[in-house]
């Protein structure tokens, strides 16, 4: 049986499912930069790329030294080919602009660069979570690309994806058709697609969570999560599992791959933050990926996809997974 590249399977669906040529190039250019970030953060202190540098983003986070080369990584590749308008970054305050010099296109590209990288010091699982937006027709208008531009609910994804750099690297992908798994072949130097027609059960028996802030949550997460570690003798009926990576990458991967419950709820520790992850670069492509792949995504209130954002760094609360668990949680919300 033939092997079907990234390459092979974007230009199929150029072909039958109306992709645009440079949205295909968009994403063939995402995924070798992709490459080229997990080929260094293999390295590890081989290549002089571990620890911290003396900066922090404008989360007030320490950036990693891979924060930054991924970052730099991610833009070098995508602002010469003429396909984007520009670009937005949890690691940069406001919008990129894409070169004068350069053509510009018609896509907003929106990452992630390294997700989880308090992993990379322990060898841990890390990944670059993507988010591509068409621009607004900008009516002629010359000069700056606003940050208005990129505030587009995630229902106006045209792909999302990630990647994560594991055991073994892979791409996983949404054109809004379903989800696709493709993995490195370090040999060919290609992503191989491995996983067809992903999808999430409905039911799990597994959570992910990080429990240590269980005494800032609110009531609504306390009675979810007490439900379930009350296991076979409380109102769920069953044993559950727990399992937190601490990158949401690699918890989401889980949860892709044999489904399971993952939250990060806002808590009282900072009231004014709707939760510690971001809307438009971890929230809406993770969302927009396992709607695709049969599962659910809210903020306990409403579906993250449908949440108009008002700034590009702002945080949300995320409940996401498994179908049926996901309607719990959120439901106990409403209650
Ligand atoms: O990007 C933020 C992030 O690193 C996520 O990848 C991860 O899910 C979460 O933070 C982990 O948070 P905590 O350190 O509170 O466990
Ligand atoms: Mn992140």
């Amino acid at each position: 049986m033939s092997r079907i590249t990234l390459s092979r399977y974007l230009i199929e669906q150029t072909r039958s499912n109306n992709t645009p040529a440079d949205l295909r190039f968009l994403i063939e250019v995402v995924a070798r930069a992709c490459k080229e970030i997990s080929y260094a953060v293999s390295k590890g202190a081989l290549g002089g790329v571990l620890g911290s540098m003396e900066t922090e983003n404008i989360q007030g986070e320490v950036q990693k030294k891979l924060d930054v080369l991924s970052n730099d990584i991610l833009l070098e590749a995508n602002e010469w080919g003429g396909h984007l308008a520009g670009m937005a970054s949890e690691e940069m305050d406001n919008a990129y602009q894409i070169p004068g010099k350069y053509p510009k296109g018609a896509y907003l590209l929106v990452f992630d660069p390294l997700d989880g990288s308090s992993n990379i010091d322990v060898n841990v699982s890390v990944g670059t979570i993507f988010s591509v937006l068409r621009c607004p027709d900008r009516n002629g208008e010359e000069g700056d690309l606003g940050e208005e531009a990129f505030l587009q609910p995630g229902t106006e994804q045209v792909a999302a994806g990630y990647a994560i750099y594991g055991p073994q690297t892979m791409l996983m992908l949404t054109l809004g058709n379903g989800v696709k798994g493709f993995t490195l072949d370090r040999e060919l130097g290609s992503f191989v697609m491995t996983h067809d027609n992903i999808q999430v059960p409905a039911q799990t028996k597994e959570f992910a969570i990080n429990m240590s802030n269980q005494r800032h949550w609110e009531a609504p997460v306390t009675r979810y999560v007490d439900e379930l570690l009350a296991g076979k003798s409380g109102p769920l009926e069953k044993d559950y599992n727990m399992r937190w990576v601490a990158a949401m990458v690699a918890d989401v991967h889980r949860i892709l791959t044999r489904g399971g419950m993952f939250m990060y709820p806002r808590d009282s520790r900072e009231p004014e933050k709707p939760g510690k992850l971001r809307l438009m670069y971890e929230a809406n492509p993770m969302s927009f990926i396992i709607e695709q792949a049969g599962g659910a995504a809210t903020n306990g209130y409403q579906r993250i996809l449908d949440i108009q954002p008002t700034s590009l760094h702002q945080r949300v609360a995320v409940f996401l997974g498994s179908k049926e668990e996901v309607e719990r949680v959120t439901g106990y919300h409403q209650a």
